[in-house]
């Protein structure tokens, strides 16, 4: 069942596969897989305009061959939320919040596992597994669910947020916690899919995986009304998230949708910056953190496995990366939900964190319209929310702060 106008590629050696290969990375070279198409041949309806943003509004996009195999939540179409008390507090002068935590799961994920767990059952595999930082495995849980598939997740042990946690255990996966982090997680997980090729990997190595996620930019420049802004914000945690939205932004150019890219900007926590550090010094390759450690666990990953891509993203965008320290993620958060009332885990408050930082030292300009996208709500992670906020009063009498 091959299809001529979709193909996967090589991004080291251009390479290119069958679109319905079952392989995660490249087998000449070992070079990271993306799914290419012939834009030229994509033909948008004039209803299209008129549809409300959802994931599968963009079908014409997606690596999909079977429609009968969906699997979907009603994924996408979140908020664009324009934060004007917020963009006072950083200092630009448009800023909108792309706000993740409105998905099925409450997080990103859910856009890149419609596709990947589709892909599953054209595939025809009965078992998925994943490595999780928490929210990769919560979405998969969910999916697998749906689709009836049995799914094994891997968790570095005592470092998942609860509420992350408490999904994937009551969606049905089965939770094997490992001593270590999310990199030997990772590692361990694409070991057992190459030793059992009957379970199918849904980390976002999957090449199909983030082609859904590329709608975070498609939907962005939709309710732009078919304008791309200057800038887009993202946390980097295994690096797939920002080449997706860079990717989709890329699409909706090349075939005329929209006019130019906006710079991506990749933003990581000091204590697993590896990324960081490589576009500073100018480097195309990166030296991976040994021990990395931040209140956003989210993206506590020191080997980012798409690192290439994000590389890529930033330097194709001409954006830029920053590091943001714990303190100024928290402070971020609390920013968010108080000006805006925008409830978003720490990894999601990192990219305003960056942002004030990007804007204090002029890299980016005040007159720029900027979105931060917020990859994850709030409630994923409910002891660090209560660890940080004020403590509850607790007195007999009514007293007001
Ligand atoms: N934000 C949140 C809330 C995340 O959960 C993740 C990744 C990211 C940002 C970074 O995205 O990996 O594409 O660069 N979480 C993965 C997980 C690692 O297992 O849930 P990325």
């Amino acid at each position: 069942m091959g299809c001529l106008s979709l193909w996967l590629e090589c991004i080291e050696c251009g390479e290119k596969f069958d679109i319905n290969s079952r392989f995660y990375t490249c087998s000449k070279c070992g070079g990271l897989l993306e799914v290419e198409l012939e834009l030229n041949k994509i033909k948008l309806k004039s209803k299209w305009f008129s549809q409300q943003p959802r994931v599968w509004k963009y079908r014409a996009f997606m690596p999909v061959i079977d429609d009968s195999k969906i699997v979907s939540l009603g994924e996408g179409g979140t908020p664009l939320v324009r934060c004007d008390r917020l963009a006072k507090e950083v200092g630009v002068r448009e800023l909108y919040i792309k706000f993740e935590g409105a998905n099925p799961t409450g997080s990103f994920k859910d856009r890149g596992m419609t596709v990947g767990v589709t892909k599953a059952l054209e595939f025809g595999v009965k078992t998925v597994a994943c490595a999780s930082t928490g929210n990769t495995s919560a979405s998969l849980a969910a999916y697998a669910a749906k689709a009836g598939l049995r799914c094994v997740v891997l968790l570095p042990k005592g470092n998942v947020a609860l509420g992350k946690l408490a999904q994937t255990l009551v969606y049905g996966a089965q939770v094997l916690a490992i001593k270590g982090n999310f990199d030997d997680a990772l590692a361990m997980v694409r070991k057992l899919c190459e030793e059992k090729k009957e379970i199918y990997l849904l980390n976002s190595l999957n090449p199909f995986r983030p082609q859904g996620q590329k709608s975070i930019g498609f939907e962005i420049a939709d309710q732009l009304g078919w304008e791309v802004p200057d800038r887009v914000v993202v946390p980097m945690g295994n690096c797939a998230n920002i080449w997706a939205i860079y990717k989709g932004f890329f699409e909706l150019d090349s075939i005329g949708l929209t006019k130019g890219i906006p710079k991506m900007v990749g933003i990581q926590a000091e204590g697993a910056k590896p990324i960081v550090d490589a576009i500073k010094r100018g480097l195309d390759k990166f030296e991976p953190v040994k021990k990395p450690e931040t209140i956003a666990t989210a993206i506590r990953i020191g080997n980012p496995v798409n690192g290439p891509k994000a590389i890529r993203a930033i330097r194709f965008s001409d954006g830029t990366a920053e590091a943001v320290s714990d303190r100024e993620i928290i402070k971020a958060q609390k920013s968010m939900a108080r000006l805006e009332g925008i409830g978003a885990e720490p990894a999601s408050a990192s990219t305003i964190a960056g942002l004030k930082k990007l804007v204090r030292e002029k890299t980016i300009k005040q007159d720029e319209r900027v979105v931060c996208v917020a990859t994850g709500h709030l409630l994923k992670d409910p002891e660090e929310a209560v660890k940080v906020a004020e403590r509850s009063l607790v007195s007999s009498k009514v007293k007001i702060r």
